[in-house]
């Protein structure tokens, strides 16, 4: 496994490959989540490329930047465990040297949600994926439907730009409790962590009221919100219920595919996580 930290040397690398590449962008401290999108690329290419890079662009002042978990070393021996080819893990002077002032706003997808919550964040996403499209190359990059939001935009991002990739998506990897994994979730305390499951418990009464043939937006946002509001712990962000496609939030019923999505504030950490009704997504049919 090749782990490069330049811009010159991916380039250099990436014109040698032949045949069909595999992308994953990451910002490393990885879980068995992002293990099986590198699965899933590795098992569908020639050459798998992943990117661990804690995207500064991508974080507002005052959130988790600076003590985002990292653990490098680790995080390389997976990679090459799991057969990785190419490892690009810049500095962020290399992604942002001085100057730099492009960036890539995906206007309406981007709005609502995780929008309203952290503004700037998806212009720091989409700029950053972009520009690691354009280095890598990909015939296919890989992405999780725990961030069902960022899916959307980056698809919109690749319709509008003409980026010529597919966009795969995979399935969320959860603990058997049903809590979704996720970097952030180091900075559970023990007392906490079980409890964060709440989330899981919400989404579950949503698609249980929606199995039962409740379409009304209000009412599938309501059953969510009624079993957060019985967790203390829990400090609700937004409980959404939008067109999979669009992310309109939906106010009336409607036949369309539904994302339900919400957040929460648990103790330290900000969690999200988000349900496809009626069905789960697979891998390449959804978002
Ligand atoms: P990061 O949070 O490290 O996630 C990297 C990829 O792993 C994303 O596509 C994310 O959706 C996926 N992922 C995270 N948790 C998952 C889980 N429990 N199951 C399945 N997939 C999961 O998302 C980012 O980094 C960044 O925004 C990035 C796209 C790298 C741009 O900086």
């Amino acid at each position: 496994m090749q782990v490069i930290e330049t811009i010159a040397a991916l380039r250099r690398v990436r014109a040698g490959l032949a045949g069909t590449v595999g992308l994953v962008p990451t910002m490393g401290y990885l879980h068995a989540g992002h293990l099986a999108l590198v699965a899933a690329a590795r098992a569908d290419h020639d050459h798998v490329i992943a990117t661990i890079f804690v995207n500064p662009l991508q974080f507002a002042a005052g959130e988790d930047l600076a003590a985002y978990p990292r653990d490098l070393p680790r995080d390389l021996a997976l990679l090459a465990a799991a057969g990785v080819d190419v490892v690009f893990t810049p500095a962020p002077a290399e992604m942002y040297p001085p100057r730099y002032q492009t960036y890539i706003t995906v206007a309406e997808v981007s709005q609502g949600r995780e929008g309203r919550a952290r503004p700037e964040h998806f212009r720091g996403v989409a700029t950053v994926v972009a520009r690691l499209f354009n280095l890598a190359q990909p015939t296919t990059a890989y992405f999780g439907q725990k961030d069902a939001q960022q899916v959307v935009v980056i698809r919109q991002m690749v319709r509008d730009l003409h980026f010529p990739l597919e966009i795969a998506v995979c399935p969320t990897v959860r603990e058997a409790d049903g809590l979704a994994l996720s970097s952030r979730n180091v900075y559970l305390t023990p007392a906490e962590r079980p409890r964060a499951a709440v989330l899981y418990a919400a989404m579950q009464a949503a698609a249980d009221h929606y199995a039962a043939g409740e379409r009304d937006p209000a009412a599938l946002r309501g059953a969510a919100l009624a079993v957060l509001h019985a967790e203390p712990l829990a400090q609700v962000d937004y409980v959404s219920v939008a067109d999979a496609r669009t992310l309109d939030e939906q106010t009336t019923p409607t036949a369309a595919p539904l994302l339900l999505s919400l957040a929460a504030q648990f103790g330290r950490p900000r969690l999200l996580d988000n349900w496809l009704l009626p069905a789960p997504l697979n891998t390449r049919a959804g978002l």
